[in-house]
């Protein structure tokens, strides 16, 4: 049985244009309209005064693990954070998310045991979340023990990113503040001798990184999977990154490494919570500098799930990017950046992955509806 829907009332971006109109759907993807009327049976969804949007698809979001360690030492179950960070995302307009789980040496939050355990979680409840779930793996790539899980994790279905992450270099390059390090033991679960114990014994890997890089850049290409190189501090090393098959940088360090990868025609992601907050919360490269001088194509949540939400409409605001070109930022540049041409714009065949969304007050926008695949997940008034 063909069901039917139609989005009608509201002001629908389609292209880099916002005009009156209607958004119909059929199993899950849009259509062209058949005639001036709903189809006989279609389920009418009104979004009078509100925008019509394509969803947002969020490429690196780990706000999850503040649904699993809301405090140090305080853990909990997987299944109730999972399920509550799903209800946070479809609430924020997200209809695409890549959880960004990270598989590091370290103990605890970030464990390779933790990872297993998320993983295994996200890969049993995703038939049960509204969001089309899917996983980020940051793998750190002195995580040696971790290539075996990663590999097989490439293998399987939908197929995860991997993004290249090496905190290991950064910390002992240039040591961090007292607070950072006071939160990475936390989430480790150590004392602060033992964590400076093992970061030294990790250290002494290094002569075995490149290759397990190479290996893991091979097996994740083989597999058709999307890889992201994070943190990239030089153009020499995005044109290495490159080379594994990384074609996009994601949080690029400065403005020379964002340029290089906009150069090559790729993709550069950063944080919207960094356009939300008006700067980088660690020193790094102002987004909303880098939107307006074309540096950067794709925001993701980070660490935040309202944020793409938020930054796009403060871009706007602030005169920074007209309304479809912010969007392009959180909706068609990361479907893109994601390999996912099923979505990220509205059109006929592409899912139906959209939001309604009230801008009644710009500053504070409010998602009124969420649709996956053409089903209503959330709705509010
Ligand atoms: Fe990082």
């Amino acid at each position: 049985m063909v069901t039917s829907a139609v989005i009608q009332g509201g002001r629908v971006l389609s292209g880099d244009r916002l005009s009156d109109g209607s958004v119909h759907l059929e199993d899950g993807r849009i259509v062209a309209p058949r005639g001036e009327r709903a189809p006989d049976g279609a389920r009418l969804y009104d979004a009078e005064g509100c925008l019509v949007l394509p969803g947002i698809v969020d490429i690196h979001g780990d706000a999850f693990e503040r649904q699993i360690l809301p405090r140090p030492k305080v853990h909990f179950p997987l299944e109730i954070a999972l399920r509550e960070t799903d209800r946070q995302l479809v609430a924020n307009g997200v209809t695409t998310a890549f959880y960004g789980v990270t598989v590091s040496w370290e103990p605890g939050l970030r464990s390779l045991a933790t990872a297993h355990n998320v993983v295994d979680a996200l890969t049993r409840l995703r038939p049960l979340l509204s969001c089309d779930t899917r996983l980020h793996i940051r793998w750190e790539t002195f995580a040696l023990e971790a290539i075996d899980a990663v590999a097989r994790w490439l293998e399987t279905a939908p197929k995860p990113i991997l993004a290249f992450n090496d905190h290991t270099s950064s910390t002992i390059e240039k040591p961090p503040t007292d607070r950072k390090l006071e939160a990475t033991v936390e989430r480790a679960g150590i004392s602060l001798d033992d964590y400076v114990a093992l970061l030294a014994a990790i250290w002494r890997r290094r002569g075995d990184v490149p290759a397990a890089i190479d290996h893991l850049a091979h097996r994740a290409r083989a597999a058709g999977c999307i890889l992201l190189a994070h943190d990239e501090k030089s153009v020499e090393e995005r044109e290495c990154f490159r080379a594994l098959g990384a074609r996009s940088s994601e949080f690029p360090m400065n403005r020379e490494t964002a340029r290089a990868a906009r150069i090559a025609g790729e993709h550069t992601v950063f944080g919207a919570p960094n356009i939300v907050r008006g700067g980088s919360h660690d020193g790094r490269m102002d987004a909303t500098q880098a939107v307006s001088d074309g540096l950067c194509t794709v925001l993701t949540s980070d660490y935040y799930y309202p944020a793409p939400l938020l930054a796009a409409f403060k871009l706007t605001q602030d005169g920074r990017a007209d309304f479809a070109a912010a969007w392009r930022l959180v909706a068609a540049n990361a479907a893109e950046a994601a390999g996912l041409p099923d979505r990220g714009v509205i059109e006929p065949g592409r899912r139906g992955d959209l939001i309604i969304v009230d801008d009644s007050e710009p500053s504070a926008p409010r998602v009124r509806a969420t649709f996956v695949a053409g089903r209503r997940v959330y709705a509010t008034h």
